[in-house]
């Protein structure tokens, strides 16, 4: 299949992989959407692309062998710490894997700047989950190695919001005249913040729907607006559901709440089931950037329409491009 444009037409031909020194992101950092503009996003969904056939062909292959990537989680993980490295390893390349800190200098009071400071005498690119907001950047100032952001607390989640859009290009086929509803936790939600960000290079109208603590933040809303993104805010999903394109589910974060009492009164706002899924459109799509926790209901699983696991394995493609891209082997 012809990798998929944007505007939904057929991409130009296969992309040959090799050394790409002059590419765009060779040698940088992914720390924000907000560094993709449209036709990069073009770009990395081609690579993208390229490695999922690749996979399908031959499995695994040697485009980043000799490489090293240092993944560092002082949060946890399970989709996102293991997409990285089987894509590191489906690439040809090595992973050293600190996802337990306290069991790392980290617990003797090593700073941020010193650990990847350490770790880039080891590795070629160092992919980071923590529970700050900016602690990418600040990785990134002191590190010389490409730093990729893998979560930084409520902050954003770019590597996400870039294989939540690989999905639905892939699912749907296109990305402009789509409506996505973002439903549950949006306030902590940092996927969530990553790809409404990620989606407003598109002409798309957003719904949010959320308990009214849990909205999205003003500042985000505010920033969309100065791109003339079509948003709509409610409580209420029924009154969006039937003009949905995208569903786009989320936990509510309960690590995130400094009052437990607050957590209990919307931990339960949201449940989508078979009925939720009959008033929504035939072709549309659920997705979810998963743990999930009760916010779909495990019957919903076989309809069709469920692209939440899909959603995983496009997460190793597009984890696989950007390896490739700052390695500059793409
Ligand atoms: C998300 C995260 O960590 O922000 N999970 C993920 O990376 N797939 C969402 C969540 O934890 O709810």
């Amino acid at each position: 299949m012809a990798p998929i444009s944007m505007s939904g037409k057929p991409q130009s031909p296969h992309l040959p992989f090799g050394d790409r020194q002059n590419a765009p992101f060779y040698g940088k950092d992914v720390l924000s959407v907000k560094q993709f503009e449209r036709a990069d996003l073009e770009y990395v969904f081609a690579v993208a692309h390229e490695m999922r056939e690749m996979v399908a062909r031959v499995g695994t292959f040697d485009l980043l062998k000799g490489k090293i990537m240092a993944s560092l989680f002082y949060e946890p993980s399970t989709r996102t710490s293991s997409s990285f490295t089987a894509a590191m390893q489906r690439l040809g390349g090595c992973v050293i894997n600190i996802n337990e800190v306290q069991y790392s200098s980290v617990s003797k009071g090593e700073s941020l700047p010193d650990t990847v400071r350490t770790l880039e005498c080891y590795a070629d690119v160092i992919v980071l989950r923590h529970p700050e907001v900016g602690a990418s950047a600040l990785a990134a100032e002191y590190a010389e190695k490409p730093v990729i952001n893998a979560g930084d607390g409520i902050g954003e989640h770019p590597t996400q919001a870039l294989l939540d859009l690989f999905t639905i290009l892939e699912e749907l086929q296109r990305v402009d005249g789509l409506t996505v509803t973002m439903l549950g936790d949006l306030k902590y939600g940092r996927t969530v913040h990553s790809l409404a960000r990620l989606l407003s290079c598109f002409n798309v109208n957003i719904n949010y729907v959320a308990p009214e603590i849990l909205k999205m933040p003003a500042h985000i809303i505010e920033e969309l607006n100065g791109n003339g993104t079509e948003q709509t805010q409610s409580g209420d999903l029924e009154s969006v559901l039937a003009q949905t394109d995208v569903l786009y589910v989320t936990r509510v974060q309960r690590e995130r709440f400094e009052n437990p009492d607050e957590y209990e009164t919307v931990k339960d706002a949201y449940n989508i089931t078979p009925q939720t899924m009959a008033r929504a459109k035939e072709n549309m799509i659920l997705m979810h950037p998963l743990p999930r926790v009760g916010e779909i209901d495990m019957a919903v699983d076989k309809d069709p329409r469920a692209a939440y696991f899909r959603q995983m394995e496009y997460g190793l493609y597009v984890r696989m491009a950007l390896l490739a891209m700052v390695l500059g082997k793409s």
